[in-house]
């Protein structure tokens, strides 16, 4: 950023720039706060495919900002690196060519301190750009600079996934922060009715979307009871004790055959020391907790568990609809919670033209939709109508689950 835009105070800009201003370094802040505690080390390592290296998480976001708001709007942008598009495009074909996503562990160049220049370097150009453009670009420039912070906050949520199941490929289970403590539960227990009825869900009205959350349409729901709570660790553990990973009626074939090939016996990160259950958390190894949330399991394992209950998995608009009726306990910030519906295009969804409309619409097949937000999703990015979605096999998420009951609609009583 020339010198000279330095001297402009923020709170010479107009509201909207400066509330524009403040919310894009409190997003680009965050995910430094995130990454403080992992060395150059930690931030290199990806244990998976599916995972990412928090330093490229780093970049990746800065990438984002750069192509799709910075080159395209601030005349003779000095673009950091020409190699790093390659290096840090994820999925976007229209962006151009980029680097294998399993290979993401192999690159140690750029450094830890390179990407964190990288990110100075187009932080001063977005900046430079919330202060000088035109009132005639500024709306454009806004829809992607709120795009790019709400990608920028869900990296932030996978920043924390992905280092965890870092950490338990290390037999020292190693802690992210010691001092992590988990959210606060509460479990009343219990159901709520849904009664049939024809509702609205996905968004509408003011405020920010992804793509995905519309359009809005009517639904026909219920009757249908609802668990107020999420599933726990001890219902969970009564689960495993009457042999649910053993025994092959519980589950879908595919979810069968993952199990098997897993070998899974207990949800992820699970490790039983001198005769008890314990889990890797943020905080490191700690004692399974029986009154808490479950959490770490897959669409097969949630699906497996409400079918040995008796019960099911809801479908996304009844937990939408009730959800935003004030039903549930827990609904945000402890665990995403698996739905039995398919990630599908609601009705009249197309995605927009270009690079970013490869944002959600082109990953409409073989996921299934997760609602609510977890211990990990940052401030201020849950929604009533937000979608989340994950191959049925996936568990390094924060995920877990609650049930829905059909009993009485069904019953030939
Ligand atoms: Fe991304």
């Amino acid at each position: 950023m020339p010198a000279a835009l330095k001297e402009v105070a923020p709170d010479l800009l107009n509201p909207e720039r400066q509330r524009a201003l403040e919310a894009f370094r409190r997003v680009r802040g965050e995910t430094e706060h995130r990454a403080a505690p992992l060395s150059a080390e930690d931030q290199a390592i990806q244990s998976m495919p599916d995972a990412s290296p928090t330093k490229w998480h780093r970049a990746h976001t800065t990438w984002f900002f750069e192509t799709f708001l910075v080159e395209p709007n601030v005349a003779n942008y000095r673009v950091f690196d020409e190699r790093f598009a390659f290096l840090f495009n994820s999925y976007y074909v229209a962006a151009g060519p980029r680097h294998a996503r399993p290979k993401r562990g192999l690159i140690t160049r750029p450094n830890a301190a390179e990407v964190a220049e990288y990110r100075a370097h187009v932080d001063a150009a977005v900046e430079q750009l919330i202060f000088q453009a035109s009132s005639a670009a500024w709306p454009e420039i806004a829809r992607i600079l709120e795009i790019g912070l709400n990608h920028e906050e869900q990296h932030q949520e996978l920043m924390l996934t992905d280092i965890l199941h870092a950490f338990a490929q290390n037999p020292t289970d190693p802690a992210y922060d010691v001092t992590w403590q988990p959210p606060k539960f509460a479990h009343k227990g219990g159901y709520v009715d849904l009664p049939e009825g024809i509702h609205t869900i996905g968004h509408q009205g003011d405020g920010y979307c992804f793509d995905n959350e519309g359009p809005s349409h009517r639904v026909l729901v219920g009757p249908v009871k609802l668990a107020r709570s999420l599933v726990t660790n001890a219902e969970w553990l009564a689960f495993m004790n009457d042999g649910g990973y053993a025994n092959p009626m519980l589950w879908l074939s595919d979810g069968w055959a993952t199990v098997q090939a897993e070998s899974w016996q207990a949800p992820g990160y699970w490790r039983e020391r001198d005769g008890a259950w314990h889990q890797l958390t943020l905080g490191g190894l700690r004692p399974v907790e029986p009154a808490a949330p479950v959490i770490h399991v897959s669409y097969y394992e949630a699906d497996a568990f409400a079918r040995w209950a008796g019960k099911h998995l809801p479908t996304e608009p009844e937990w939408e609809i009730a959800a935003r009726a004030g039903h549930f306990d827990d609904a945000f910030g402890i665990v995403w919670q698996w739905t039995r519906s398919a990630y599908s295009p609601y009705p009249g969804f197309t995605a927009c033209d270009g690079a970013l409309g490869e944002y959600n619409g082109k990953f409409m097949i073989n996921q299934m939709v997760l609602r609510g937000s977890s211990l990990a999703t940052p401030a201020g990015h849950s929604r009533v109508t937000y979608r989340n979605f994950f191959y049925p096999p996936a568990r390094w998420q924060f995920a877990g689950l609650r049930l829905a009951d059909y009993a009485e609609r069904y019953s030939l009583t």
